[in-house]
């Protein structure tokens, strides 16, 4: 299925406060049963102070006043299960706000040292912040510190919380920063680094060999608990690991985000590799998200529609950041996340007024272009996301890698080809019939493939 990543701060607001929350997830919700995706994912919705935008929650088993109140999430689910939409929350398991209670009154649950090793933050910086006398872990900002998942009632505690969450009806999640859970109990330094980490890192993280800040070689012991409380609940992880290193983590979850997709460049070469290197049948195949940008900017708005396309054909999960089935690119951003994060969450852009339909009041984050690009006047790729969904229940099961070169990515799915130029020049599309979706009129006429198009053709 298609799951659809909504950045509930930046979908759509319903109380004029300029932030978008539940209700207004609910009142779009025609907008994903017209898309046909089969799932939605909410980023985080808990009680924050909101230093990452939720992902330092302070409470657990709550709805942030902001975005709503659990009443307004019971009926979410109810609303989106009625229509047919599997709900997943995201589930950030790693670390907590250091305004969770946790921090003060449980201070056994998290990572303490005397003095810090060399572990860097996930932002650049160290990983280590004085608290008191001793130095809490915080793989990402000071405000989030890292739980000790070797404390076996912090295990406990983040069982319950899965719980909660399903009990209520939701269908699974998608599990935040996971390759950070367990780290080395003796919190050796990471070496230096020997090779590339094989995924972009900030400079510092660069120069050391990630092996001891992460990854620990008994991470399966807490993935397994996290399967237990998830029952056969639907888990995505978030492991932000080179692909030859994700084994481990499918012994116990369903789907594995693929990041080295998402960092590919537009090549043929390059994003063949990246499909390739996922094992087979379990990627959550995703080219945008909430922290790495939007296709349409880091591929030009030209490549959109054959990224889309590229995207929604392949196998298994493909997950669509909201906006992008609209083109949307990213925006100047603004002041709030540190790490620059704030030009990939620009809000939804519904219709064509100043504010797209987005707020009545003043949006968090200024709008990018809704007069250009918006949902209601519909666009030739909100129309070919739509064929996309429509058609990929037809693709075949199996994903086969014919080519990927001189600008040419040809995949095999059953008696379909899927095909897609990165480059500026028409290729000729050797072994094809038919058409079958082309990104653009015309695009696969002729027995040759259009400059920045892609196609679904038969064999
Ligand atoms: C994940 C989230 C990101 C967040 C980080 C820390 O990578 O996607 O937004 O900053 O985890 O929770």
């Amino acid at each position: 299925m298609v799951a659809y990543q909504i950045y509930v701060r930046s979908f759509q607001d319903s109380d004029g406060d300029g932030i978008g929350d539940l209700r207004g997830v609910g009142s779009r919700l025609d907008h994903l049963a017209a898309l046909g995706v089969g799932a939605l994912w909410l980023s985080p919705i808990h009680p924050s102070p909101m230093h990452d935008f939720g992902y330092d929650v302070s409470d657990y088993t709550a709805v942030d006043p902001v975005f709503g109140t659990l009443g307004d999430f019971d009926a979410l689910v109810e609303a989106a299960h009625d229509r047919g939409l599997k709900v997943l929350m995201d589930l950030v398991p790693c670390h907590t706000s250091v305004e969770h209670p946790w921090f003060t009154e449980r201070p056994d649950f998290y990572v303490w040292a005397d003095e810090p090793n060399n572990w860097r933050s996930a932002f650049g910086g160290p990983a280590w912040s004085r608290h008191g006398e001793h130095w809490y872990l915080h793989s990402f900002y000071p405000e989030q510190a890292d739980l000790d998942w070797r404390n076996i009632e912090v295990v406990h505690a983040m069982q319950e919380v899965i719980r909660f969450w399903l009990a209520r009806g939701v269908d699974g999640y998608r599990v935040d920063a996971i390759d950070r859970l367990l780290k080395d109990p003796g919190l050796r330094d990471d070496p230096p680094a020997t090779a590339p980490f094989g995924l972009p890192v900030p400079e510092d993280s660069a120069a050391l060999a990630l092996t001891h800040s992460r990854n620990a070689p008994d991470i399966g012991t807490a993935l397994a608990a996290i399967r237990e409380a998830a029952g056969d609940a639907l888990l995505v992880g978030e492991v932000y690991l080179p692909s030859p290193l994700l084994k481990p983590y499918l012994e116990h979850l369903d789907a594995l985000f693929s990041f080295e997709l998402l960092h590919a460049r537009w090549d043929a070469s390059e994003l063949g590799a990246a499909i390739a290197g996922m094992p087979d049948g379990r990627a959550a195949w995703v080219l945008s998200n909430h922290d790495f940008g939007r296709l349409a900017t880091r591929f030009g708005h030209h490549n959109a529609g054959a990224a889309a396309l590229l995207l929604l054909t392949l196998p298994g999960l493909s997950f669509l950041y909201q906006g992008d089935e609209i083109g949307l690119g990213e925006g100047p951003g603004g002041r709030h996340d540190r790490a620059g994060r704030d030009r990939y969450r620009h809000p939804m852009q519904w219709d064509a007024t100043p504010r797209g339909g987005f707020t009545t009041g003043t949006p968090w984050l200024p709008l990018v272009d809704p007069a250009e690009r918006n949902v209601a006047a519909g666009s030739p790729t909100l129309r070919l996301v739509r064929d996309l969904i429509a058609l990929r229940p037809r693709l075949g099961d199996e994903l086969e890698l014919v080519e990927a070169e001189g600008g040419l990515l040809l995949l095999g799915r059953g008696e379909h080809l899927i095909a897609v130029n990165t480059g500026d020049t028409p290729l000729p599309l050797r072994g094809a019939g038919d058409p079958v979706l082309e990104s653009e009129p015309g695009a696969a006429a002729g027995g040759r493939l259009a400059a920045h198009a892609g196609a679904v053709v038969k064999r």
